[in-house]
């Protein structure tokens, strides 16, 4: 008798999540043998429903928000870049039994980027909006990339300045509020503020976005969100929501999973077309 392996995504709210479809397409491409299910987790039930899932022979977890702080302190062991991000969106089953914690949205967010999309990193002046996790799950990964400087801008100034200065090593970088921003121009700016979510925008000076910059809201929507639309009117010659980074960061879980890589390109294409017909 086969045993098929099982996985999961955990979350609050997790009702529209499209990694189940994504992992689906990904093992019937690859021709694995397993299930990915969506599990609406809130936050107080997170260690119950991950214990029991991997006492019950589970195989890996995807977490998201709110759960991806929990899951880094739930993890034995993780890699540099989950520690770095004290985020863990992807929990993965060993040999021995343990449990080990990765994160995989920063190398999402640049595959997008510079292979998806064929955006140059190196030397560009970067504007990161909002504080929070998503924020530190890509800093270290665009510094690896060369990129000139970030300036992280977030409403509530002193988690920008506490960020900055923890990852003051890592690469020229400096937090400030949205008002300091009038008269600074950049290349990149990407939006991992709530902010999509509820169709709101932070206050933004006009003529922040470099001539030819690129705008990346780390949120995705069937619609353009408000931000990719800020974007557009902007002038950006790219300005592009993160359904390509939800799929690169899943490819990513999956090769950790499973040890094989699936192609990306036919999913995020189909997952465009549908919302183009939606
Ligand atoms: P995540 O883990 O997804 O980053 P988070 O840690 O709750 O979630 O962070 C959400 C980010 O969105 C924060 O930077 C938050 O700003 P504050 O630190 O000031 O709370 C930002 N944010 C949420 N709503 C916002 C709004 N209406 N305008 C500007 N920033 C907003």
């Amino acid at each position: 008798m086969t045993v098929i392996d099982h996985y999961a995504v955990l979350g609050h709210p997790i009702k529209h999540s499209k990694s189940p479809r994504i992992h689906k397409l990904f093992a019937e491409q690859t021709e694995q043998s397993l299930v990915y299910e969506a599990q609406e987790v809130p936050a107080e039930q997170f260690l119950s429903v991950v214990e029991t899932f991997f006492a019950k022979g589970g195989k890996g977890l995807n977490c998201t928000i709110p759960l991806k702080e929990l899951a880094w302190v739930f993890a034995e062991h993780k890699t540099e870049r989950a520690q770095l991000a004290k985020a863990v969106n992807t929990l993965a089953l060993q040999a021995d039994g343990s449990i080990l914690g990765d994160n995989t949205d920063g190398v999402g967010l640049i595959t997008d980027l510079m292979s998806n999309h064929d955006i140059k990193l190196a030397d560009r002046k970067v504007l990161i909006l909002g504080a929070g996790g998503a924020t530190r799950g890509i800093i270290r990964l665009l510094f690896e990339q060369s990129v000139k400087s970030i300036v992280i801008a977030n409403r509530t100034l002193e988690k920008a300045i506490d960020l900055a200065a923890e990852f003051v090593s890592v690469g020229n970088m400096i937090g400030c509020g949205f008002e300091v921003l009038a008269g600074q121009q950049f290349d990149l700016i990407i939006n991992a503020t709530a902010t999509s979510l509820t169709g709101q925008l932070p206050p933004l000076p006009a003529n922040i976005l470099a001539e030819k910059g690129v705008c990346y809201d780390l949120a995705y929507s069937n619609e353009p969100t408000t931000f990719v639309r800020w974007g557009q009117d902007n002038n950006a010659v790219k300005s592009l929501d993160g359904l390509g980074m939800l799929v690169e960061q899943a490819a990513e879980a999956f090769f950790i999973w499973r040890g094989v890589r699936p192609r990306t390109e036919p999913v995020i294409k189909l997952l465009n077309d549908e919302r183009i017909s939606h």
